[in-house]
């Protein structure tokens, strides 16, 4: 590494990790959609921190703007960090009209989130980090709208009843 790229490199945690991930996918295919995957699977709150997403730039030489551009692009990717738990609920049209924007308002509340907090985002945590709620575009299960999925384990015709009941044991389980 030059002098001068030592030095225009912002200070990050787990250097060597990151190093150590950008050297393993040098020059392969999709190496930045990799190199972004595992390092947002090494991070301890599963998300890219602003000052690694520049650091890989300068790493890799791939311009700033397209390292944050994929980031940002892809639902995959986290730019905040992640609850411990995750329940996404899906937004699309099928889930939609059967009434998934309740099911979402119910949690939001449950975990104490206000109804209009993060009305325009698609992705909140809660201040203790226990908790982020996602909505996803589609979960390509449309029969079995409508869809929720607790912490990556898919769940169809959910009930509002159900998926308090599931949030409330894995609020608990979270408490222990
Ligand atoms: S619209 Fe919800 S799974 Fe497709």
């Amino acid at each position: 590494m030059t002098n001068a790229l030592a030095t225009a490199l912002p200070r990050v945690d787990d250097q060597d990790l990151i190093d150590r991930i950008i050297g393993e996918q040098d020059g392969r295919p999709g190496a930045l959609l990799s190199i972004l995957e595992k390092l947002q699977d090494a991070n301890r709150h599963k998300y890219l921190p602003m000052e690694t997403l520049e650091y890989v730039a300068l790493r890799t030489g791939i311009p700033q703007s397209r390292v944050y551009a994929v980031a940002s692009f892809y639902a995959l990717f986290n730019l905040e960090p992640q609850g411990t738990h995750t329940v996404a609920i899906c937004r699309g049209t099928a889930c939609h009209t059967r009434g998934s924007r309740d099911l979402l308002e119910r949690v939001k509340l449950q975990l104490g989130l206000s109804a209009s907090e993060g009305a325009d985002k698609t992705s909140l945590t809660t201040p203790d980090r226990r908790f982020t709620i996602r909505t996803v575009a589609c979960f390509g299960q449309c029969a079995l709208a409508p869809v929720a999925e607790l912490d990556h384990a898919i769940r169809g015709h959910v009930s509002e009843q159900a998926l308090i009941r599931e949030v409330e044991q894995l609020r608990k389980d979270a408490g222990r």
